[in-house]
C-alpha cells in the first residue's frame, strides 16, 4: 500500500524543481504548485497505475523509478525527473498501461482539476508535457519498426 508522505514546502519546492516539465517555473510558481500537489511513497513492485482503470492524476517522479507496462512487455523505464499519467488526462480515455515501482519511489500527484487549473496560467509546462509526448511516440514508433 503507498503511504501518504508529508514535506515541508521547501523541501517540495526543491524536488519539484528537478522535475523537468516544470523547469521554466520560478520558485514563486513552484511553491504555489506545491500546495496542490501530495507525495506518496511506494514500495519496489507496487503498482501504482492499472491498464483499464479511469485515471485522474498526473505522477511526478521525486524519487525512485518506475516501469510502465504492458501485459509482459515493458513499454519504458522512466526516472527521477520523469512523469506519467498524462494521457489520460488529455483525453479522458482508461489507463494505456499498468505503471510500477521498481524502486522504492516518492511521487508526487496533482489530480486532473489541479493540473488543469494549474496548467491554464502555465502553459510553458502543457509544451514541456507535448514535447515529452512526442519523443516516447517516437521511441514507440521505433520500437515496432524494431
Ligand atoms: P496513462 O494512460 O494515463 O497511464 C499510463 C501511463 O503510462 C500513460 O498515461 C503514460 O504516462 C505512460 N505510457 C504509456 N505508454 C507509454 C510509452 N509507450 N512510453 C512511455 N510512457 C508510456
Amino acid at each position: 500500500m503507498s503511504t501518504s508522505v508529508d514535506f515541508p514546502t521547501s523541501q517540495l519546492v526543491k524536488r519539484l524543481k528537478k522535475v523537468t516539465i516544470l523547469g521554466a517555473l520560478s520558485e514563486a510558481q513552484l511553491r504555489a504548485l506545491a500546495k496542490w500537489t501530495k507525495v506518496f511513497a511506494f514500495e519496489n513492485g507496487e503498482t501504482v497505475v492499472n491498464q483499464g482503470d479511469g485515471g485522474n492524476g498526473l505522477y511526478l517522479i521525486l524519487e525512485g523509478a518506475a516501469e510502465v507496462r504492458r501485459g509482459n512487455r515493458v513499454l519504458a523505464r522512466l526516472g527521477a525527473g520523469q512523469f506519467f499519467g498524462e494521457m489520460s488526462l488529455f483525453d479522458n480515455q482508461p489507463r494505456s498501461a499498468d505503471v510500477v515501482a521498481v524502486r522504492p519511489s516518492k511521487l508526487a500527484v496533482l489530480s486532473k482539476w489541479e493540473f488543469w487549473g494549474y496548467a491554464a496560467s502555465q502553459p510553458e509546462v502543457v509544451l514541456r508535457i507535448l514535447e515529452e509526448m512526442s519523443l516516447r511516440l517516437r521511441a514507440a514508433d521505433q520500437a515496432l519498426a524494431a
